[in-house]
């Protein structure tokens, strides 16, 4: 089975969990690549399995509106890590992506160490367009906790992660 993780990520949490994500899958058996979105055109037609995980914004997936606010914050909090917004927003990702007939998928996303109904989560909405652009959603959505609104990831988050990744090679 060859997978395909594809990741946003504005301070390197979602990233690392990606990459989790992928050793799960391999450690399952899988073939991977994990890609940021701006690098993954391309790779996804050859995908059995495609995983898309962001980060939470404003209870939701990324857009450029949550992009700016990254950026405006920074410019407020300069003890915060510089967000990295070179890629597209999660929205606009999705908004472009292949109809993905007969593939499955399965989303994920980081989020604030608080309850979900307090945070809101980008991985419900995620799974909702993946399913909207015909790919057969799997497994669990996935949803890693981090300290504060940067990080890093709490404690035991990656190997939650690599559980979850390697889940998805069964999940059907
Ligand atoms: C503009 C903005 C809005 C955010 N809104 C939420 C939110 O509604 N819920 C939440 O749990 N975290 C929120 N966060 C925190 C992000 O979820 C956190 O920065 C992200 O999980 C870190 O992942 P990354 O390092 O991969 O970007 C927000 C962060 C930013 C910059």
């Amino acid at each position: 089975m060859r997978a395909v993780v594809v990741y946003e990520s504005l301070y390197g949490n979602t990233h690392q969990v990606a990459e989790a994500v992928g050793e799960g899958l391999r450690s399952g058996g899988a073939e991977v690549l994990v890609l940021a979105a701006q690098d993954a055109a391309g790779a996804i037609e050859e995908a059995d399995l495609l995983v898309v995980g962001g980060p939470t914004h404003v209870h939701g997936l990324t857009s450029e509106r949550t992009l700016q606010a990254a950026v405006d914050g920074a410019g407020k909090h300069p003890d915060d890590p510089a967000p990295d917004v070179s890629g597209p927003p999660m929205k606009t990702w999705l908004e472009q992506l292949p109809h993905g007939v007969g593939c499955r998928a399965a989303a994920f996303d980081t989020r604030m160490d608080k309850p979900r109904l307090i945070t809101g989560s980008a991985a419900h909405g995620i799974a909702k367009r993946l399913r909207h652009h015909g790919y057969e959603v799997v497994g669990e959505e996935g949803s890693f906790l981090i300290h504060g609104g940067t990080g890093p990831l709490v404690d035991g988050e990656l190997d939650r992660a690599r559980a979850w990744g390697e889940g998805l090679v069964t999940a059907g």
